[in-house]
């Protein structure tokens, strides 16, 4: 991004809903065991809605964070896009629901679909408009309710996903810092592999629909792991590259939250240590777009950035899609 205006993450915020569903929980909702979940997946236990609450609530709470952190008005916002498959509704966007809660009035408002790499298709998309000196402050929110669309009959399923939501405040830095490079990608071959089949114009809500259970997340675990294990390291070896960084200089890596062993295959890769691997998925599951900026939120709450640290950003997800980025982390503004 030679010649245009540097931008990074002013700030962030994040917000869980109170209810706790543990292994424990769901031993005695279908058969699975606590062992089995964590050996399988690292993963404890995770958030749940309440019946009342929807993504752009979870949402709101984390935006409001990360805005007063930041010391912006909602006033001040150029734009808000949120990333979500579980949107309060099909339309209006959830980023539009958000925008008038937060009265961000001045605000365009959108949704981007890109499931558990949504936070980074938004950043990247946000970045452009600051760099080119368009916008000022951009708000990136990446949320998920996954609870109400999980069947909690299948335990194929229901022992991995949590509901949470993680906001990014972007805007200008000083030269040398913020974003250095991204890697996005997709390979819509692989779309069924990981699916909420129903309610969309293919197959509209119907009582057939429901009774095939197909408004439910569908998904082939084992396909998405291989796939998820290569296209972490592609993603993580681009964004290096095109920044001219080597792994031995990232500082902190923090990865989608969806299986342990898929983490720990890249920290194997790249020879990190594992402090320097950002890791919260046992607390929450997999929050899909929300689990990057969740993971970020709290590294950043936990002192563990520093003033011109390097941070990759890396994620894959439904559609299928990857993503990845490195910054180079500034407290100043400009
Ligand atoms: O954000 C992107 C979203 N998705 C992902 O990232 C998912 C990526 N995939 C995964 O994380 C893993 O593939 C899973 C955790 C979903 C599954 O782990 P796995 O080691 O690939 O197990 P598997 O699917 O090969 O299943 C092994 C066995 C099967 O039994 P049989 O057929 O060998 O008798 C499953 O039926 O484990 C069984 N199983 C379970 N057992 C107890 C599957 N789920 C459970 C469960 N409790 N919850």
């Amino acid at each position: 991004m030679r010649g245009m205006q540097p931008v990074g993450i002013l700030s962030t915020g994040s917000y869980v809903p109170e209810r706790v569903l543990t292994n424990a929980d769901l031993e005695q909702m279908v058969d699975t065991s606590d062992e089995w979940i964590v050996t399988r997946t690292g993963i404890r236990e995770r958030r749940i809605c309440s019946p009342e609450q929807a993504s752009s609530d979870l949402a709101y709470e984390a935006a409001v964070k990360a805005l007063q952190r930041a010391n912006v008005a909602a006033e001040d916002l150029d734009m808000i896009i949120v990333a979500t498959v579980t949107p309060d509704m099909l339309f209006p966007s959830t980023a539009c629901l958000l925008q008038d809660r937060l009265g961000a009035k001045k605000a365009a408002a959108f949704d981007v679909s890109a499931a558990c790499t949504g936070f980074l298709y938004g950043i990247a998309t946000a970045s452009q408009f600051i760099a080119s000196g368009l916008y000022r402050y951009v708000l990136v929110v990446g949320v998920e309710a996954l609870s109400k669309i999980t069947d909690y009959t299948n335990r194929n399923t229901c022992v991995l996903f949590g509901d949470g939501a993680g906001a990014a405040l972007l805007g200008p830095v000083p030269d040398g810092y913020g974003f250095q490079s991204f890697e996005l990608g997709a390979d819509g071959s692989g779309g069924p592999l990981l699916q909420q089949p129903a309610g969309g114009s293919r197959i509209p809500a119907s009582s057939e629909s429901v009774e095939k259970r197909l408004h439910y997340i569908s998904m082939n675990g084992g396909e998405v792991f291989k796939f998820a294990v290569r296209v972490m390291n592609a993603a993580t070896d681009a964004v290096l590259e095109k920044a001219g960084v080597s792994k031995e200089e990232v500082d902190l890596l923090v990865p989608h939250q969806a299986n342990l062993r898929i983490i720990d295959a890249a920290i194997k890769r790249f020879g990190l240590s594992e402090e320097k691997v950002v890791v919260n998925l046992d607390r929450y599951g997999n929050m899909s777009s929300a689990s990057i900026p969740v993971a970020l939120d709290e590294a950043l709450e936990a002192g563990r950035i520093s003033e011109g640290d390097t941070v990759v950003l890396v994620g894959f997800g439904g559609g299928l899609t990857w993503g990845a980025s490195l910054l180079k982390w500034t407290f100043q503004r400009v």
